[in-house]
This record gives C-alpha cells, sequence and structure tokens, in this order.
C-alpha cells in the first residue's frame, strides 16, 4: 500500500533531506502510485509542504518548478489511496498548524474521531482519515509540547492500522514514528537516521536497521533512535543487517524492473535452496524454530496467502501431500479467517507471503495462532511483521522484487515449499535421507533449466507482440499445471489488463469449454509425457477439444514431447524435470508472454493500474 519515508541528519553524509526523501520514494513507488508528497522542517521553524496526484515524476515537476528551502528533517509519501481519490488535495503529507503527517493503513474510527473535532469547530480540507489525525497530534502537541508523547496518545486512540510519521516546525531536528499493523523499519547512519516502510527506503544509505514491533513507538534525531511502546515504556527494538546491497533494486539494464526479476529467477531458486543441506545429505533450515516432536504430530496442513503466492500454495500442496502423506488445504487468507476454519493443535498453517506484510494473510496467521495451530511463514522481506509472528521462518532468498505484480517471489515461494515438504517427509519417515538428497538434488538443477527456458524466450515474446490487440486469453492446466495456468492468467490480468481466465483442464467439458469460439487464444500446460502417462494423454485430447472447436492452442511442453506438436498452433518447450518440480519452468513463458504483451501495449508493467505491492490493508 502507501510508501513512507522519514529522514533526519542534514549534515549527514546521504545529503540534503529532500533528495533523501525523494530517493526513497523513488525506491517505495511500487508500494502505491496515486500521489506523492513530502514535509520539511526548515531552519527557523517552518514547514514546506509539496504534494500532487499522480505518479511521483508529477511531483519532482513540481518542485522542480517551484523548489523547497534547505531543510533539517523530511517525510515523503507515496500513497494508495483509500479514503478520498487520488487529487492533490487528499495527498499526503497532512498538515495540521505547524504539524505534517503521513500515514500509510486505515483509521476505522476516524468518523467518531472526525465528529468530535469538527464539533470543536476544526476544519477540515480533505476527504481522508489520516487528516483526523493530523489535526490530533498537533493538538496533543500544544497542550504537551512532546512530539512522541503527543503521537503515542493519539496512536492509542486510533482503530484500525497504521503506520504513522510526524514532524513539528518546533523540533527541527526529530522524525517521530508510531505503528500498528503496518510496516516500519529504522535505518540506522552515522549523523544520519531514516524510517521507511522497508529498507529499500534507505538502502542506498545503509544497510544496518532496527526490527520495530507491533505497536511501538520510535524518535529518530540525527544521532539517537529511541523506541517505546505506546504507553512510552523503552523497548529494545532488534537490529539486523540487510543481506541485499543496491545494485539489488536497480534495474540492471533491463527496460523494467519486471523484466530483470524474471530474468533473476534461476539465482533466486538457486539463492533459496543455498546451504541448506548438510554434509551427511540432511535438510537443514536453521531457521525453523519448532520442534521435530510438534512438527511429528501434525496431521493437517494449511497454507493461507493471497493471490500468487495462494498459486505457489497450491503447487505445494501436490508436492507437500504426495511427499509427507499429510492432508494439505490450500485457502486464500481472507476467506480463511472469517469463516471460522477446523485448525488446532495439530495442524500446521503455513503463511505464505513475499512481503510479510499482507493484512489479510497476517490476519489468517493470527487467528490460526489463536484457535493453537503451529505456525510457520514462507516469506522473502527481511524485518517484516508476519515471520516475526509465526513460529517458525523459511525465508525465501529472492532479493527485493519491486514490480508490482509477482514473479521471482514465485519460484521463490514454490522452491521453499518443497524445501518445507522434504524436511517434514524426512523428519516423519517418509522418506529416507537419500531421497531427500536425490529430490534436492534434482532442484538444483532448477536453475540452470530456468535460464534454458529464459533464453528460449524470444519466440514467446514474438507471439506476445503479434498478440497485442488481443481481448481474451484462457489458460489450462491440470495437476501442478493448474495453478500454473491460474498463475499465467493473473499475470496476464494485471499487466495487460486482459480478460484472461485459468481452468483445471478437467473442467473444460463441465462448462468452460462454452467459451472457445474461433480463433480463441487458449494456453495450455502439458504434464511430463514421461510421469503420469494417463494426464499427458487427457492433456492431449483436451488440446484436440478445443481446437476442434477453432481455439488457437499455445502449448507449453517439455523437450520431445511431439505427441503435442500436431495440435498445437504454437509449442513452447522447456526442459525435462520430474511432474512436481515442472511448475518452476512451466510457468516461466507465461510470464515473459504477459511482459512483452503489456509492453508492445505500452503499459507500465512495473507499476500497473489500481495495484500496489504489499497490500496491507483488509
Ligand atoms: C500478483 C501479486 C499478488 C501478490 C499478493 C500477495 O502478481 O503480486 O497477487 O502475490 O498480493 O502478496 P504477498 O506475497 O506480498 O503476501
Amino acid at each position: 500500500m502507501c510508501g513512507i519515508v522519514g529522514y533526519v541528519g542534514s549534515a549527514g553524509p546521504s545529503g540534503r533531506p529532500l533528495d533523501v526523501a525523494l530517493e526513497g520514494l523513488r525506491r517505495l513507488e511500487y508500494r502505491g502510485y496515486d500521489s506523492a508528497g513530502v514535509a520539511l522542517v526548515v531552519p527557523g521553524g517552518e514547514l514546506a509542504v509539496a504534494k500532487k496526484a499522480g505518479k511521483l515524476a508529477n511531483l519532482v515537476e513540481e518542485l522542480d518548478a517551484h523548489p523547497l528551502p534547505p531543510a533539517t528533517a523530511a517525510i515523503g509519501h507515496t500513497r494508495w489511496a483509500t479514503h478520498g481519490g487520488p487529487t492533490d488535495v487528499n495527498a499526503h503529507p497532512h498538515v495540521s498548524g505547524r504539524l505534517a503527517l503521513i500515514h500509510n493503513g486505515i483509521v476505522e474510527n476516524y468518523a467518531a474521531l472526525k465528529a468530535e473535532l469538527l464539533a470543536e469547530g476544526v476544519e477540515f480540507l480533505s476527504e481522508t482519515d489520516t487528516e483526523v489525525v493530523a489535526h490530533l497530534v498537533s493538538r496533543a502537541y500544544d497542550a504537551t509540547k512532546d512530539l512522541t508523547a503527543a503521537l503515542a496518545g493519539v496512536a492509542r486512540r486510533l482503530e484500525g492500522t497504521f503506520t504513522l510519521l510526524v514532524v513539528h516546525a518546533d523540533v527541527p531536528d526529530t522524525v517521530v514514528g508510531a505503528r500498528h499493523d503496518s510496516p516500519l523499519v529504522v535505518g540506522l547512519g552515522d549523523g544520519e537516521n531514516f524510517l521507511g516502510s522497508d529498507v529499500a527506503a534507505f538502502i542506498g544509505s545503509t544497510r544496518q536497521a532496527l526490527e520495530l514491533g507491533q505497536d511501538q513507538v520510535v524518535t529518530i534525531t540525527p544521532t539517537s533512535v529511541t523506541v517505546t511502546d505506546l504507553d512510552g515504556t523503552p523497548v529494545q527494538a532488534a537490529p539486523y543487517t540487510v543481506d541485499w546491497d543496491i545494485s539489488a533494486a536497480e534495474k540492471g539494464g533491463f527496460r523494467s524492473f519486471m523484466d530483470k526479476e524474471i530474468n533473476d529467477q534461476p539465482q533466486a531458486v538457486a539463492d533459496t535452496l543455498l546451504g541448506r543441506l548438510d554434509l551427511a545429505g540432511h535438510l537443514v533450515l536453521d531457521e525453523m524454530r519448532i520442534g521435530e516432536t510438534v512438527l511429528r504430530s501434525v496431521d493437517k496442513i494449511v497454507v493461507v496467502a493471497c493471490g500468487t503466492a495462494a498459486y505457489a500454495g497450491h503447487v505445494a500442496k501436490y508436492a507437500v501431500e504426495h511427499w509427507c502423506r499429510i492432508p494439505v488445504e490450500v485457502e486464500l487468507a481472507h476467506e480463511f479467517r472469517y469463516r471460522d476454519p477446523v485448525v488446532d493443535e495439530r495442524t500446521l498453517v503455513v503463511a505464505i507471503s513475499q512481503s510479510g506484510e499482507t493484512m489479510d494473510t497476517l490476519m489468517a496467521l493470527r487467528h490460526a495462532k489463536e484457535q493453537g495451530a503451529t505456525t510457520l511463514a514462507i516469506v522473502n522481506t527481511h524485518g517484516s511483521t508476519i515471520p516475526r509472528e509465526a513460529d517458525a521462518v523459511l525465508y525465501t532468498h529472492a532479493g527485493p522484487e519491486i514490480a508490482v505484480a509477482s514473479t521471482k517471489a514465485f519460484l521463490a515461494q514454490i522452491t521453499a515449499a518443497y524445501l518445507l515438504g522434504l524436511y517434514l517427509a524426512e523428519l516423519r519417515g517418509n522418506k529416507f535421507p537419500d531421497e531427500v538428497a536425490a529430490t534436492l538434488s534434482e532442484l538444483r538443477e532448477m536453475p540452470g533449466k530456468i535460464q534454458q527456458v529464459l533464453d528460449r524466450s524470444e519466440r514467446v515474446r514474438e507471439i506476445a507482440r503479434w498478440m497485442s490487440d488481443t481481448q481474451s486469453v484462457l489458460f489450462l492446466g491440470r495437476h501442478v499445471g493448474y495453478p500454473v495456468a491460474l498463475e499465467g492468467a493473473l499475470k496476464l490480468k494485471e499487466l495487460a489488463y486482459i480478460h484472461a481466465e485459468g481452468f483445471a483442464a478437467g473442467e473444460l467439458k463441465h462448462g468452460p469449454i462454452a467459451l472457445i469460439e474461433p480463433g480463441q487464444p487458449v494456453f495450455v500446460v502439458v504434464p511430463s509425457p514421461r510421469g503420469r502417462n494417463s494426464l499427458h494423454s487427457k492433456v492431449v485430447s483436451n488440446i484436440q477439444e478445443i481446437r476442434a472447436r477453432g481455439a488457437r492452442t499455445l502449448v507449453v511442453a517439455e523437450d520431445g514431447d511431439d505427441a503435442v506438436v500436431p495440435y498445437a498452433d504454437e509449442v513452447f518447450f522447456v526442459p525435462q524435470s520430474s511432474t512436481l518440480l515442472a511448475p518452476l519452468l512451466a510457468v516461466v513463458p507465461l510470464q515473459v508472454f504477459a511482459s512483452e504483451l503489456a509492453h508492445a501495449k505500452g503499459l507500465d508493467v512495473d507499476q500497473p493500474r489500481n495495484l500496489a505491492k504489499s497490500v496491507t490493508v483488509e
């Protein structure tokens, strides 16, 4: 959702506060791009504020036309609109008197608080929930002359989710932040300090960070960082070092982050596998803080996740059930949370999330914990909330994912889920260490094979460019190919704004085949003919059935599968692999297709309309 940055340290090595704020916003823009704004504290006791609807570029243009004076502290915000449309007035920061405030999240009791302020004669400029908070904190500061206490006191009254940052013209070297169910991390500098929704905000200046917990308030000056709870009791925040650097957050010569991240996938999978096998061939999952007795007693696994991460969970279901003989349910986190699910002490709930901040997934995790379940997070972003709250975490090591639509995190999530499955299978005696080692050795070949798929992707790109005015594309798959089809459809919807739907191929005759008319493009993910032959021939029959009704068939099949050739208008061959690992390869042409088609339509593939990375509101 929104991206937030704060900076103090005008004499620090990073340069002008405004430049640091804009650089932070540039790196956080993937979180929301409905508007952007900054507030500066100007020596002499003034605030300077600029804000503009639309992308960050509009704000930069405004600042070029109307430069702001030098400052000692800055806050910046890039917005994904919730309350109030994406206008200049609704853009953050919101100012009240000599105070400016930015917010990520939703204040659910804002109407009652607003009524209270209106009754006291406060005038509102915007339609946002945030402006209410700005007025409340400004009034609390006027009463106490303590900015930290003022923000903490107001935060105690708020319901909903928030990260808030505030500056006041009276305290020129200070930014104060507070968080409840929304992310905020601290970057530690030398003579300067930083706040950000995630570490990307300050990765160009420091890799030293502090994790903030739930309901904490942080006050930064150029030389100090003080953390308390909402009641003012000091708290020791955990320091950590970010394990990637600025080059990982740059496009590296690619035309978009999406292209770069698709290209990063061999590395993302290799890094997720790295160091997870000991000399005796046993899987070592260092972060696994759940006792072996508990894991042996698990009688059901429930995966909770949203969007692409949920499709990674669907792939995991096939692998984990096959390897471990434990029933696995996969549920969209927002559905799980509100349907009174049956989970207990013997259930392992696995939350999969790239950002580690998705509110729906976080709420599902909390609900599972309340029911007594053991919880495990598969997450990409260190320092995020979901791994902090889960009993254990298995990090994916995909590096920062900047493009809004997920690609490399998907492959890394699937890889981590395979590791979890193999670990449980070994622990529970379903597989011997040598079998686990053999599967891992096959897994280690996957980065090279993914690279081969990328090397062969020119034909996919060519077809995507030809199809740039297509109105609708269907995707079919079966077994692990089914979640691959769903992911192919999702990528096309979000990147290219084309109607796309994924189906289980076996479901075709139960309805969806009615959609087939002459010329309808259909991607079909074909299972290996070497493994489950019955499924291969059934999917080949499905291709024949839709082709007979005029469909244009675009087939993803493994090398050597000549049986598909007579029925395919186009075949995208991928290297051979075992059935359960095949999604790591089969999804790549679909990602490339969606991205290239969106480029051909002239769309911004990194920041598709209406979306934001990291959905931190329910
Ligand atoms: C799709 C996409 C989203 C996310 C979903 C979950 O390309 O990016 O569907 O997968 O919002 O996000 P995380 O993984 O951060 O929990």
